[in-house]
C-alpha cells in the first residue's frame, strides 16, 4: 500500500516554502518506491534535483513546445548533477507518441554514447511522459528516469504510476510497459503557461477521482471549479495532491492492473474508443475521456447501479469544466469494433469502468445494446470530430 492513506485524508496542504505551498505523496509499489513532489517554482528549487540516482549523462526528452518555454529553467536546474545535459525533442501531439518518436530517443541516446546510468528526464504532459518512460523502460533494458509533468493532466495522472506506452493505430497505448519513475516534480508554475483547452483537458482526469473513490472530493470540484479554471494556485495544490493521492493509493494497491488499478480508466473505454476512431489528436485525451465518463455514468445508471440523477451530476459537471458531453457520430459497429480492442476487453467481451454508488467503482461487462442506446441518446444533435461544437458553458 502507499505510504498515504488517502481515503483518510481530504486535508489541505500544510507545508510553505518560498514561492507558496507545497506537498509531497509517496508512491510505494514493487516496481519502486518514490516521492510526487508539488508546488510552484519547483523546477528551480536544489531540493527537487538532489538525491536522485547518481549519472553522469542526463538527456532532456521534450517537445518543442515545451521545450522552448521550461526547457533552459530544467537544464540549469539539473547541471550541477551531471557531467552532460543533452535533450532531444519529439513532435508536439498526441499522433506523435509514436514508434518514430521513440526511435528518436533511442538515435539520440546510443548517438550521444549514453550508458545504462543514464538519467532521463521527461519534461512536458502525457505524451512526452509516456514515450520518454517506455523509452527508459527499454533503453539498455532499463535506465532510470524523472517525470517533470507540465500539464494539469500529467500532473495529476499520467506521470504517476508507471504506465509508459505509445500508440499503435489499430488502439491507444498498446504497446508499453510498467515502469516507475524515479520520482514526479510537479511544478505547478509550468501551468500557468497551458492553454485554456489543455487545463480544461486536464480536469477531465480530477473529475475522475471523485466517482471511482472520493464523494467528497467530487463536492470539493464541484465548489472550487471556478477557482481551479483561473488557476488559483491553492485549489491548484489541492486538485495536484488529492488526485496524486488517489493515483498512489490505487497503485499502490494493484501496480500491474490485476484487480483494482483497473478504475483509474472509468470513461476511457469510450474515450479511447473517440480518440482512435476520430484518429489521434482529433479530440485531446482529457476531452475523449471527460465525454466517455458522461457516457460511462449514464450507463451506470441504466443498469441501476446509480441513479439517473448521479449521472446527471456527472454531466453537468462535466459540462460546466467546458469539456464535451457529447459523443462523435461514429457507426456504432464501429463503437463495438474500437472497444473490442481496449486492455480491458477480455475474450472479446468489452468491459467497463462502471459507477456502483457515488465514490466507488468496479470493471464489468455490459450488453452490447445497452451501450449501443446509451451512446446514441447522447449522440444527437452532435457534429462529428469536433469538440468546440460540443461544449455546454
Ligand atoms: P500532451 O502531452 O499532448 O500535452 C498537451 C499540449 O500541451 C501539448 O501541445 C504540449 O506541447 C502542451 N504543453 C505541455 N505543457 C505545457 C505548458 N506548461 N505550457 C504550454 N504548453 C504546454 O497531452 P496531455 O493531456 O498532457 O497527455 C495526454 C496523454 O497522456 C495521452 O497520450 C494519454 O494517453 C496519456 N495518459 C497516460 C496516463 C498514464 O498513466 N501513463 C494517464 C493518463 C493519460
Ligand atoms: N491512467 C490509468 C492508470 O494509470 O492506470
Amino acid at each position: 500500500m502507499s505510504a498515504t492513506d488517502p481515503k483518510a485524508s481530504a486535508s489541505f496542504p500544510t507545508g510553505t516554502a518560498e514561492g507558496g505551498a507545497r506537498a509531497r505523496v509517496s508512491v510505494d509499489t514493487p516496481g519502486g518506491r518514490y516521492e510526487i513532489c508539488i508546488g510552484p517554482g519547483l523546477m528551480a528549487s536544489a531540493e527537487s534535483w538532489s538525491g536522485l540516482p547518481r549519472a553522469a549523462d542526463a538527456v532532456i526528452v521534450s517537445n518543442p513546445t515545451v521545450w522552448a518555454i521550461h526547457g533552459q529553467a530544467l537544464a540549469a536546474a539539473i547541471a550541477p548533477h551531471h557531467r552532460r545535459v543533452t535533450h532531444v525533442l519529439v513532435p508536439d501531439g498526441e499522433q506523435y507518441k509514436d514508434w518514430a518518436s521513440l526511435q528518436r530517443i533511442y538515435d539520440h541516446l546510443l548517438g550521444c554514447g549514453c550508458d545504462r546510468k543514464t538519467l532521463l528526464y521527461a519534461l512536458g504532459g502525457g505524451v512526452v511522459g509516456d514515450v520518454a518512460g517506455l523509452a527508459a523502460a527499454t533503453y539498455m533494458r532499463g535506465v532510470p528516469f524523472v517525470q517533470v509533468p507540465t500539464t494539469l493532466l500529467a500532473q495529476v495522472d499520467s506521470s504517476v504510476g508507471g504506465k509508459t506506452a505509445i500508440n499503435h493505430p489499430l488502439g491507444k497505448n498498446m504497446i508499453g510497459a510498467f515502469y516507475q519513475p524515479a520520482r514526479v516534480i510537479c511544478d505547478l508554475a509550468t501551468l500557468d503557461t497551458l492553454p485554456r483547452r489543455e487545463l480544461v483537458a486536464g480536469l477531465a482526469e480530477v473529475v475522475k477521482y471523485g466517482p471511482i473513490y472520493d464523494d467528497t472530493f467530487l463536492g470539493w470540484i464541484e465548489e472550487h471549479l471556478s477557482a481551479l479554471l483561473a488557476r488559483e494556485p491553492a485549489a491548484l495544490l489541492h486538485a495536484v495532491r488529492r488526485s496524486c493521492e488517489i493515483k498512489a493509493a490505487v497503485v499502490g494497491a494493484d501496480e500491474r492492473e490485476s484487480g483494482q488499478r483497473a478504475i483509474l480508466n472509468f470513461g476511457h473505454t469510450f474515450g479511447h474508443a473517440i480518440e482512435a476512431g476520430l484518429g489521434f489528436g482529433t479530440w485531446l485525451h482529457g476531452e475523449a475521456v471527460g465525454c466517455g465518463m458522461v457516457l460511462a455514468s449514464h450507463l451506470s445508471a441504466d443498469l441501476g447501479l446509480v441513479a439517473p440523477a448521479y449521472a446527471e451530476r456527472i454531466e453537468r459537471l462535466i459540462a460546466r469544466a467546458g469539456l464535451p458531453i457529447r459523443a462523435p457520430a461514429l457507426p456504432g459497429e464501429r463503437w463495438l469494433e474500437l472497444m473490442r480492442h481496449d486492455k480491458k476487453a477480455e475474450a472479446g467481451e468489452i468491459r467497463f469502468v462502471l459507477v456502483e454508488s457515488p465514490g466507488a467503482a468496479a470493471l464489468r461487462p455490459a450488453p452490447d445494446a445497452r451501450v449501443l442506446d446509451v451512446i446514441r441518446r447522447l449522440t444527437e444533435g452532435a457534429a462529428p470530430g469536433d469538440p468546440a461544437t460540443l461544449y455546454r458553458q
